[in-house]
Order: C-alpha cells, then sequence, then structure tokens
C-alpha cells in the first residue's frame, strides 16, 4: 500500500518537473515534436489519416494536391496554415489561384479532429500529416511528422508572389528560392521529386512544349502538344509525370533524363551537360531508396520552416477562418 503521504509527495513532484519544463519550453526556442499530442489528443492522428485515405480512395490525385498545399503553405510565412484562410489572400495569389486544391479535404479532417479533442490540433499541424498521409496512400514514404505548430491569424499574398518558385525559374534561382527557407539543392531536388504525381494546367508547360529547344524530346513534345494548343486550353491538363502520374516512384527522375520534365523548372535540374544537380538526378534515377529516404528527410525539413508555437498565433476552430 502506497501512504496517502507519499503519494502526495509523487504528485508535488510530478507537479514540479511540469512546472520547470513549462518554464524551460516557453523560454527557450521552442521545438517541434512528433509526440506533440500524445497526451492531449492521442486519437488525432489516426483521424486525420481516415479522413485523408477517403479522400484519396475518392481521387488518387487528391494526394498530389495535398502534398502541394504543404508546400505552398511553408514556403510563404511559414507552415502556419495561413494559405487556409479565405480572407487571407494566398488562396488567390497568382501561383495558388484556380490551382491549389484540397481545402475542403483539410476542412473536413479539421471538423473530425474537432470532434474527438476540441480546439488542440492546429491546421497547421493537420496540413503537414496529411501531406505525410497522402504520399503512404500513393506508394510514397513515411516519416514521423513534427507536430506542434500553431495557426497565424493572418495570409501573405505579397509573399506567396515573391518566395514560391516559378514554373520558368532557372536551376540558380529554384536552389535560391529553397536556400531563403534553409533547405539544400539535394532537398530542393528530393522535392521536386513530388512532380512524380499529379498534374500541371497547360499554361505552365505550353512555353517548353512550343520551344523546339533540344532540352526536350520532340516526341513527348509533340505528345504533350496534342493535349495543349499553342493558343487556348490554358487549364487542360497533363500528369507531371507521363509514365505513373498516380503512383509515388522515382520515374519523374528517370523522365528527366529522357529529356521528358514537363516543366522548364523540372527539366533544368538534369541538363546532362554537367548541371550542377545533375548528378543528385541521376542518383535517384538509379536508386529509389535513396530518393524515398531523402524527400522523407526534406519533407521534415520543409515542415520545419518558421512555425508559430508555444503562445504565438492561435488553434483555429475552423481551418478557412480565424477564431
Ligand atoms: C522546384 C520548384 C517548383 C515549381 C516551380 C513547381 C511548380 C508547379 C506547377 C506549375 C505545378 C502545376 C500547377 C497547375 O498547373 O495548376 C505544380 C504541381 C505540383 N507540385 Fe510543384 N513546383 C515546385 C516544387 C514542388 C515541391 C517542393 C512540391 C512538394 C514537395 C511540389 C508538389 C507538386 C505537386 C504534387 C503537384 C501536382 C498537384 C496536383 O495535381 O494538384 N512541387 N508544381
Ligand atoms: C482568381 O481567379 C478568379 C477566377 O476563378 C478570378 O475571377 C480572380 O480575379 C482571380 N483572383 C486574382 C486575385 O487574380
Ligand atoms: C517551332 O517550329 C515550328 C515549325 O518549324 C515553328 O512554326 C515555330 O514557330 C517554332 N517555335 C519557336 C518558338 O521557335
Amino acid at each position: 500500500m502506497v501512504s496517502p503521504a507519499r503519494t502526495n509527495q509523487g504528485a508535488m513532484f510530478f507537479m514540479l518537473v511540469l512546472a520547470v519544463s513549462m518554464i524551460s519550453s516557453s523560454s527557450c526556442h521552442a521545438q517541434l515534436s512528433s509526440t506533440f499530442y500524445d497526451q492531449t489528443c492521442p486519437n488525432g492522428l489516426t483521424t486525420i489519416r481516415t479522413a485523408i485515405r477517403t479522400a484519396v480512395s475518392k481521387e488518387r490525385r487528391m494526394a498530389a494536391s495535398l502534398i502541394r498545399l504543404h508546400f505552398h503553405d511553408c514556403f510563404v510565412q511559414g507552415c502556419d496554415a495561413s494559405i487556409l484562410l479565405i480572407d487571407g489572400g494566398e488562396r488567390t495569389a497568382a501561383p495558388n489561384n484556380n490551382s491549389v486544391r484540397g481545402y475542403e479535404v483539410i476542412d473536413n479532417a479539421k471538423a473530425q479532429v474537432e470532434k474527438v479533442c476540441p480546439g488542440v490540433v492546429s491546421c497547421a499541424d493537420i496540413v503537414a500529416v496529411a501531406a505525410r498521409d497522402a504520399s503512404v496512400a500513393v506508394g510514397g514514404p513515411s516519416w514521423a511528422v513534427k507536430l506542434g505548430r500553431r495557426d497565424s491569424t493572418t495570409g501573405n499574398p505579397a509573399q506567396a508572389l515573391t518566395d514560391l518558385p516559378g514554373f520558368t525559374d532557372s536551376l540558380p534561382i529554384l536552389i535560391s528560392h529553397f536556400d531563403k527557407k534553409g533547405l539544400s539543392t539535394r532537398d530542393m531536388v528530393a522535392l521536386s521529386g513530388a512532380h512524380t504525381i499529379g498534374q500541371a494546367q497547360c499554361f505552365t508547360f505550353r512555353g517548353r512544349i512550343y520551344s523546339n529547344g533540344t532540352d526536350i524530346d520532340a516526341g513527348f513534345a509533340s505528345t504533350r502538344q496534342r493535349g495543349c494548343p499553342s493558343s487556348g486550353g490554358n487549364s487542360n491538363l497533363a500528369p507531371l509525370d507521363l509514365v505513373t502520374p498516380n503512383s509515388f516512384d522515382n520515374n519523374y527522375f528517370k523522365n528527366l533524363m529522357r529529356k521528358k520534365g514537363l516543366l522548364v523548372s523540372d527539366q533544368v535540374l538534369f541538363t546532362g551537360a554537367g548541371g550542377s544537380t545533375d548528378s543528385i538526378v541521376s542518383e535517384y534515377s538509379k536508386t529509389p531508396a535513396t530518393f524515398m529516404s531523402d524527400f522523407a528527410a526534406a519533407m521534415i525539413n520543409m515542415g520545419d520552416i518558421e512555425p508559430l508555437t508555444g503562445s504565438q498565433g492561435q488553434i483555429r476552430k475552423i481551418c478557412s477562418a480565424v477564431n
């Protein structure tokens, strides 16, 4: 039998440890942690996973859209769910307008999570977990998502214009966009491998397929021209990976080595003439396991971009609007 006095001593010691750890976590730079919701929302991650699996089984492309949503969130003001705010201005900023998808899937996952633990799990964390679950759902790698991000109360449409890379960017420009967010050139190449799934609209690759350039396979260009006229049809879709557009694999890199990248920003990663990232593309094309593990590591790095933590921001009740 444990005496009441002894129980009290134990409880007091526990409270002291808790108080000390709370003080130290608020005074130091707060860190994300994969166990952040273990006590406060033990079923949260399973609830998100169910919502994402359901959405991807309804529409396979949604996996691609959710991975991209996390990228476009993190590159603008950090991974803070700013992109989800209807009044935040980012949704209609040029790189996102009529292009970024999956908002309603996140809204639904949040609604399910609110049922099991109201007011606990941030939208920014749901977006990060959704990206991981989406990867797994289409055969991509898994990773432990770091958690504890909080949600912003504002969007930043101006930064969406300046900080998101463009589809005609050169290699040095792409490298600098990622470097600005603390991501390495190798991270950039691995993350571009997300283009192994999903679709792009005609206006994003028209210039390349009608360029008569020496950096594009002529047969591939004429195939793509059939679905993307030289004028009109701006929103016609083509797969970013012509081989396996619904499976997360390393075909994207094999395509680049055959001059069959869809976007200019894809093909600049491999020139075949000693470009600085040629060797990384070649490595990923030969060793899929290296691509998978580098992609997972790079997604964790991307998820670390400028999170709001501690008492910053808020935990939104719904993801599309501030509380
Ligand atoms: C390197 C610079 C990048 C550029 C210039 C770029 C550009 C683009 C463009 C233009 C599209 C097509 C959008 C449309 O037509 O509506 C697209 C789609 C996509 N991007 Fe990227 N992207 C880049 C990096 C990334 C990264 C880092 C990720 C994620 C880790 C990513 C994931 C995707 C996915 C999955 C799609 C398909 C989305 C869908 O089908 O809904 N991209 N990207
Ligand atoms: C976004 O696209 C819609 C068409 O769906 C258009 O009416 C609107 O002007 C665009 N917004 C911006 C800010 O360009
Ligand atoms: C590509 O070649 C075609 C056929 O020769 C020509 O009509 C077109 O103007 C060329 N396009 C460019 C961008 O040079």
